[in-house]
C-alpha cells in the first residue's frame, strides 16, 4: 500500500465563518457515516486524488487516528493518520489534513493534529512523519510551529509535479541514566526540568 500524500489544494479567499472555539466539537472516527464527510473535505481541498480504498485503509485500520471537527453539525475539518513499524521504528504518519476555507486561521488544524499526535505518543510512537508540498506555506508554518523539522526534499513527489518536504517530529526518548537516578529520587528535579525544556509541545 503506497503512503498517502499531503498535497495542499489551490488557495482561494473565503468569507470567515463566525464561531467561537468552544462551538467546535472534535470527535474521532465513529463509523461509515463519517466516511463521506472525510472524503468530501479531502477531495475538495487536497491536490492528490485518493480512491475509496485508500480512505478505507486508513479509517478501518486506525479509526482512533482520524479526527473530525464539527461546527453546529457541519464537518469543517479532518485529519487522517496511521501508525506502525517502519524500518525498525514505530512511527506515526499524518496522511491528510484539511480545514475548510471559511474556518481557517482559528486553530482547528492545530487541535486536530495535536489530538492525533497525542494518541501516537501514548501508543509508543517514536516519531511522526508526513509529506507536504514545498509550496504549501500554510502547512509548513503549521507543522514548523508544532516542532516538525524538514528531514528530506522529495523531487517531483506529487502527481502535479511539485516537490515535497518530508517533515518529522521526534519524540524525546527517556534517558536511562535519569530513569535509574530517579528511582532513588536523587535527580528528580533535573528530570522535571528536562521535561519542561522539551521542544515537544504536547
Ligand atoms: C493547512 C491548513 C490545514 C491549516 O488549517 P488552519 O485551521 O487554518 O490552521 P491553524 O489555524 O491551526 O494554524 C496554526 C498555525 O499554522 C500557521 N498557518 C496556518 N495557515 C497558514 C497560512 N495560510 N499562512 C501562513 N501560516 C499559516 C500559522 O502559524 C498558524 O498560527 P497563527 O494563526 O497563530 O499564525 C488549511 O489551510 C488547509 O486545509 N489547507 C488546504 C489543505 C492542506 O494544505 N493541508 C495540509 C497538507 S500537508
Amino acid at each position: 500500500m503506497a503512503a498517502a500524500e499531503c498535497g495542499g489544494g489551490s488557495p482561494a479567499a473565503a468569507a470567515a465563518a463566525e464561531f467561537t472555539a468552544a462551538e467546535i466539537e472534535y470527535v474521532s472516527y465513529g463509523g461509515e457515516h463519517h466516511l463521506p464527510l472525510v472524503m468530501s473535505l479531502v477531495d475538495d481541498e487536497l491536490s492528490e486524488p485518493y480512491s475509496i480504498f485508500t480512505y478505507r485503509y486508513f479509517v478501518y485500520l486506525w479509526p482512533h487516528l482520524t479526527f473530525l471537527a464539527f461546527h453546529k453539525g457541519k464537518c469543517v475539518g479532518t485529519v487522517v493518520c496511521k501508525m506502525g513499524d517502519h524500518r525498525g521504528t514505530f512511527r506515526g504518519y499524518i496522511a491528510m489534513l484539511v480545514v475548510i476555507k471559511s474556518y481557517r486561521g482559528r486553530g482547528i488544524a492545530t487541535e486536530l493534529v495535536t489530538r492525533s499526535i497525542r494518541v501516537m505518543m501514548e501508543s509508543g510512537c517514536e516519531e511522526v512523519t508526513l509529506e507536504a508540498e514545498v509550496t504549501n506555506k500554510g502547512a509548513l508554518a503549521l507543522y514548523g510551529r508544532l516542532g516538525f523539522i524538514r528531514a528530506k526534499r522529495l523531487y517531483r513527489y506529487y502527481l502535479n509535479g511539485v516537490d515535497a518536504f518530508r517533515l518529522k517530529l521526534l519524540f524525546p526518548r527517556p534517558d536511562p541514566a535519569l530513569l535509574s537516578a530517579n528511582k532513588d529520587g536523587r535527580h528528580k528535579q533535573h528530570a522535571e526540568n528536562s521535561a519542561e525544556s522539551s521542544p515537544i509541545y504536547i
